[in-house]
């Protein structure tokens, strides 16, 4: 069977986690959107790791695939295959022919669009991580971008970057009106001979190692010799492209359709699967854009957001940048679950809400005098909205892996209403509370695996 796993949210909802534990249970793990944007905390015996591109499953030994709809960036998928390596681990990591490369001069164009938006002083920017996602995914869009296959082929690869170079160079020095200066990392990233030199290479240490795949073949085959495979998405529903709150969003499909897109695997194998949607117990949003229920109205909703902040440890992997805290909110649950067909979801991050003096939760909003359930299509509309709120029972701090051992019954009888209310509110089980950041910390109700 597969199973998909989708951020509900902004991202940040703890995906790793679950995809490390129920990953176990997978024979392949797959990454099939987005790249080194991503940012995956997987805690093992008290040693954490974070990923940006190597699927969580491989710090358990599971086969990692990034897929054909990841952007990939080469240069840290070997540092973290390194990196891991020099800890004692072996992944097994392998990567779609058909997925496309991030290119020096993508990171190089994020960065200068960014600095023009945020210059205009019209707050279009979106905050983006840098990592020159968007850039690469416009070139796929655009029919000019280098895939891994590309790699494997200089003679091809030094026809794509004449062609595509030049363009770049032109977009920086004629539309930008900057300046390509020699010497330093910029002007390499506009040079089609050092590029050639340095992503033949990685093309050459790629074919060595045998990480290249026909992700479509390769997947079929592990499905028909009956391996269980496990869709790890990225980033969350509310910045994809198509589903969240454009602009504000990330260039791919965090949701569940783009699983199948994504790795070539049809989509009745993905839809015949579990999907489940990991939510956090409230809202974190790293970037910009509007969060109606963010925790910044006065003085004291400033430091509770300090505190949940602090406790969560809600500070971006990636970035390392503060991320803005908000209460749940339920008309953004509903529509992810919609979207991506949720047939469970998982709740992270139960732990950090212990110990408030009020607890508050979203159920609807108010727009021009109305009231609605789900978020509006437009980022003008949403940030218009009021929510609605329904307070609910506090509960105090408890011993997270005295809980996680003794299952669902021992959480304090206030964090279960609250889930079952959020259960019962978007019509989709709870399959597993997260209480703390170790694998061990979770408190698992249903095993999609099992289903
Ligand atoms: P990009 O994906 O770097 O282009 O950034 C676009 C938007 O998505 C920005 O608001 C980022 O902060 C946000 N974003 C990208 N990746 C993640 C993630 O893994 N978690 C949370 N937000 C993300």
């Amino acid at each position: 069977m597969t199973l998909t796993i989708v951020g509900s949210q902004l991202g940040d909802e703890g995906k790793g986690a679950l995809v490390d534990r129920w990953g176990g249970d997978a024979d392949v793990v797959v990454r099939y959107q987005g790249g080194d944007n991503a940012g995956h905390t997987v805690v093992e015996g008290g040693v954490e790791y974070k990923l940006s591109l190597v699927p969580s499953g491989a710090v358990r030994g599971t086969t990692g695939i990034l897929g054909n709809g990841c952007v990939v960036n080469p240069k840290t998928l070997f540092t973290e295959i390194d990196d891991l390596r020099e800890r004692g681990l072996d992944p097994d990591v392998r990567v779609a022919r058909r997925a496309h490369v991030i290119m020096p001069y993508h990171r190089v164009l994020d960065g200068i669009e960014e600095e023009v938006k945020a210059d205009d002083d019209a707050g279009d920017e979106v905050g983006t991580t840098g990592r020159g996602i968007g850039p690469t995914y416009e070139d796929k869009a655009g029919r000019r971008g280098i895939r891994i296959a590309d790699l494997l082929a200089p003679d091809v690869l030094r026809e794509k970057l004449e062609y595509a170079v030049p363009q770049k160079r032109a977009l920086v020095e004629d539309v930008y009106g900057l300046e390509i200066e020699g010497g330093d990392d910029r002007a390499e990233a506009f040079d089609v001979d050092a590029l050639h030199e340095e992503f033949a290479a990685i093309g050459e240490r790629l074919a060595d190692e045998g990480m290249t795949v026909n992700c479509s073949d390769y997947l079929h085959r592990r499905r028909e010799a009956g391996d269980e495979i496990l869709f790890e998405g990225a980033q969350g529903t509310h910045i994809d492209i198509d589903h969240g709150n454009y602009p504000f969003v990330t260039s791919s499909n965090p949701t569940a359709g783009a699983a199948s897109v994504g790795s070539g695997l049809g989509v009745t194998a993905v839809g015949d699967g579990e999907v489940v949607g990991i939510v956090k117990a409230y809202l974190s949003r790293v970037g910009e854009g509007p969060l109606p229920t963010e925790l910044d109205g006065d003085a004291d909703e400033e430091a509770l957001a300090d505190d949940i902040r602090e406790k969560g440890g809600e500070f971006g992997t990636v970035t390392g940048r503060p991320r803005r805290i908000g209460w749940l909110d339920l008309p953004m649950l509903r529509h992810a679950a919609r979207v991506s067909g949720f047939t469970g979801v998982a709740v992270n991050h139960v732990d950090v809400l212990a110990g408030l003096d009020e607890l508050k939760v979203c159920t609807g909003y108010e727009l021009d005098g109305e009231e609605i359930d789900t978020v509006p299509t437009t980022t003008e509309r949403w940030e218009r909205c009021e929510p609605v709120f329904a307070e609910l029972d506090t509960w105090a701090e408890f011993d997270s892996a005295a809980v996680a051992e003794a299952g669902y019954d021992a959480l304090p009888e206030a964090a279960r209403e609250y889930l079952e209310f959020v259960a019962d509110e978007i019509d989709t089980p709870i399959y597993a509370v997260g209480v703390g950041p170790d694998r061990e910390e979770t408190v698992e109700l249903t095993n999609p695996f099992d289903e």
